[in-house]
């Protein structure tokens, strides 16, 4: 089935946020932000941006009625800053005014004093200085002391990865009108409708059920607004609190890049052990993560980071140390991969490192030493289903890798200013929200009295698909056409307190949700068949619209069994609820079985580097990827080559940079770079391996949304080996993102 929303998109009439039609006497707002990374404000001069014709009211912390506090896990973020600001772009005021232009004029005539403090942007700074978000994080498994004195080759080094920006094509915004009673009304392009409901009941002293959260589909999110959405969802309903007007605030680009938090750069020290047969025997790791000026999401980012450490291999004796650090820089988030991606950066670098030294092909290391169905990670799950050593010959036997590796070589021989580089990434990432009270989900179905069908779920389209998936399950389960189901936007008071859609669970656990409303249904309305015809309810199925018995069509349509059904008085509306099983952590041990199951699969990168010029081209990236049973290869197939696309830009040319003071430099698209049409690989081949799946994944369809995107760290080794084929005495740090810049120093 193709993605429903594939016409709206191309015709340009789908909705986002902006194009939700304003209601008269809608108000604009603007935020005013610190231009200070870190001091304590003196004062604040409002009058000229006041006297501005057209300007409402300007909120500060002073208008707030309940608690000036975001933070979601710990409570250490105001939405206004009152005496101290911690980051450049730290909303202080919202400036509310009849148009939007207004708003933007008056926000430049603010004036601020601020006695300036110490900026801290280095994570390893911030730790030696004791500034943590939390206390360190340690995973740790067999005996490392032990296992060092038996390790043939030992490996030390360092390396790091940067932030990325989000650059959803939709900034962040919301919409806020007022209902009666005081009720308020927020649409908000959030990933997560009941936080943005939350967090606003608490800034406006209501209660939960006074604010309606709606959503229909964000232009991107990509975690971006999973927590990070809520802040300007707040704003505009606080201006709803205090004026009784509808508000609308829209960050622009530039103000949005500059305000919210992107992925955690982090910094590492790793040391490595190997036997004299290349098994790794011992890996220990020292991360250290970028949280910016707030704890917003980064402990559980870091808590990710650990579970992904090892990647795809079986190390059995680990000890790995996690320090979130505070720094004066936006507080960094949620991010396709949340932390794992920055994990598996270290481990792939470290086995880089090693092969270098031992004079061999990293992918002997990574091949030798692949995780076995069997394997304990080391946060104690048992590895289940493992198929990377399939993967791996499937790959060999499509691709030959030992011809790619002569090709290469023969290449790089022939060629003086042209070289070649390939590498290979195997992935393993767990699915589900690692915090268990997550996993769960629900969904509400009604069947209306002409047979059509409506759905509400927690999911939120962000333009992965999930729409589509759910409307796929609801017309097989009553064996209806898609045209007769329609997806209802995602909304507060028809599923309440939902998880974000988040962790690639998101239609897992409102899919399983969704089946079981319409299995439920499905019950009643077989029942009321069984007793018409007089047969046993089992023999009872719908398909194509019509009611079959013993697996051959009758007469009555689905339309005149609901109608049917109906005048008997059965209820045609479910709500169904759904709770992953089996997973769970103990915090004190940081042991457990946090994963619902793993999603496997490796790349095969090759690049060209330009050894005049340092820039390079991605010839091929091939793929073998585990779907298990994929219910819409078409969707999954798209979000491989997203997914690819958009880790191969945080490993190559996605470059955030900050300078002392704490200000942003790439703040606009000019400055800031991501994969366009000519920077993707020439040839992307993705093959699709069928496995059995996994009970927890919905109808055995496996997660897909976060996974791809870390094959893109295999851009970065590719581009590693073309360097070293130039100069193989380079002094390469092992630093993402390897730019045009970098690479041309590494050449000389
Ligand atoms: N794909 C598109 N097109 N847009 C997005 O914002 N977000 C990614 C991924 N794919 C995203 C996307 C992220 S970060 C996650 S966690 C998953 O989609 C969330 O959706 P899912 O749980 O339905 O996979
Ligand atoms: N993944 C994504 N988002 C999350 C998670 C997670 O594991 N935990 C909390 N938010
Ligand atoms: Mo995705 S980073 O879990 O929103």
């Amino acid at each position: 089935m193709k993605n429903i929303d594939s016409k709206g998109h191309v015709t340009g009439k789908s909705i986002y946020l902006d194009d939700i039609p304003t209601i008269q006497g809608t108000l604009y707002a603007a935020v005013y932000s610190s231009p200070s990374a870190h001091g304590i404000i003196q004062s604040v001069d409002y009058s000229k941006a006041l006297a501005l014709f057209g300007v409402e009211k300007i909120l500060t912390f002073d208008d707030i009625k309940g608690e000036n506090q975001i933070g979601g896990i710990f409570p250490d973020e105001e939405l206004l800053a009152e005496k101290e600001v911690h980051f450049q772009g730290q909303p202080i005021a919202v400036v509310i005014a009849k148009s939007e232009s207004i708003a933007f004029k008056a926000r430049k005539l603010i004036e601020i004093d601020i006695l300036e403090k110490e900026v801290i942007i280095d994570a390893r700074e911030a730790q030696k200085k004791g500034q943590l978000i939390m206390p360190p994080r340690i995973f740790k498994s067999g005996n490392l002391d032990l296992a060092w004195s038996v390790c043939e080759y030992i490996f030390e080094g360092r390396a790091s990865s940067n932030g990325q920006e989000h650059l959803y094509l939709e900034t962040q915004g919301a919409y806020a009108i007022p209902l009666e009673n005081g009720n308020i009304k927020i649409s908000s392009s959030t990933q997560g409708p009941t936080a943005v409901q939350r967090a606003a009941a608490k800034v406006l002293d209501v209660g939960m059920h006074n604010i309606e959260v709606d959503v229909v589909r964000l232009g991107g999110g990509f975690g971006g607004k999973e927590d990070q959405a809520t802040p300007w969802a707040i704003m505009a309903a606080m201006g709803v609190q205090i004026l009784n007007k509808p508000v609308k605030l829209i960050l622009s680009r530039m103000d949005d890049m500059k305000m919210t938090g992107k992925r955690h750069p982090y910094d590492s020290d790793y040391k490595i052990g190997l036997s004299k047969d290349f098994k790794i025997l011992a890996y220990e790791v020292h991360f250290y993560q970028n949280a910016g000026a707030a704890a917003d999401l980064s402990p559980a980012v870091l808590g990710r980071t650990l579970f992904h450490a090892t990647n795809a291999y079986h190390i059995p004796n680990t000890r790995l140390t996690a320090y979130s650090c505070k720094t004066n820089l936006p507080p960094n988030t949620a991010f396709r991969g949340f932390g794992g991606p920055q994990g598996m950066f270290v481990i792939e670098a470290a086995l880089a490192h090693a092969a270098k030294k031992l004079k061999i092909s990293t992918h002997i290391l990574q091949k030798k030493n692949l995780l076995k169905t069997g394997d304990e990670f080391p946060y104690g799950q048992i590895a289940e289903g493992v198929v990377l050593n399939k993967l791996w010959s499937d790959l060999d036997s499509k691709f030959d890798l030992k011809a790619v590796e002569n090709r290469i070589h023969n290449f790089n021989q022939e060629n003086t200013y042209s070289k070649k580089g390939f590498s290979l990434m195997p992935i393993a990432f767990g699915i589900s929200f690692t915090k268990t009270p997550m996993n769960q989900a629900r969904a509400l179905v009604h069947i209306y009295s002409d047979g059509t069908v409506g759905i509400s779920t927690g999911a939120v389209e962000m333009g992965q698909g999930v729409n589509t998936k759910m409307l796929q399950i609801a017309a097989s389960s009553f064996g209806i056409h898609p045209n007769k189901v329609k997806l209802e936007t995602t909304n507060t008071t028809r599923v309440a307190n939902t998880s974000p859609t988040a962790a690639s669970a998101t239609a897992d656990l409102n899919g399983k949700a969704l089946l079981k409303a319409c299995t439920a249904l499905l019950e009643r309305l077989k029942n009321s068949v069984a007793i018409k015809f007089d047969v046993n309810i089992d023999n009872v199925s719908f398909e194509n619209d019509l009611v079959y018995i013993d697996n051959v069509p009758t007469e009555m349509t689905w339309e005149q069994l609901v109608d049917q059904a109906f005048l008997e008085r059965v209820c045609l509306t479910e709500n169904g609820h759904y709770a992953t099983p089996i997973i769970n952590f103990d915090m004190e041990t940081q042991k457990g079985h946090p994963f619902a199951y793993h999603v496997f699969g490796l790349a095969l990168t090759e690049v060209t580097v330009d050894c005049l010029r340092g820039t390079y081209e991605f010839d091929a990236v091939k793929i073998i990827h585990d779907f298990g049973k994929s219910m819409n290869p078409s969707v999954d197939m798209g979000q491989i080559e997203g997914g690819l696309v958009q880790g191969m830009g945080w490993m190559t040319l996605e470059e955030i940079r900050y300078n002392k003071e704490g200000r942003l430099l790439s703040n606009t698209l000019s400055a800031y770079k991501i994969p366009d049409i000519y920077a993707v690989p020439k040839e992307i081949i993705v093959y699709p391996v069928e496995t059995e799946g996994s009970e927890m994944a919905i109808l055995k369809s496996k997660a897909v949304g976060e996974p791809p995107l870390m094959y893109g760290i295999g851009a970065y080794f590719a581009i590693d080996k073309a360097v070293m084929a130039f100069n193989p005495n380079a002094k390469l740090e092992m630093s993402a993102p390897f730019t045009a810049e970098k690479v041309l120093m590494g050449l000389y």
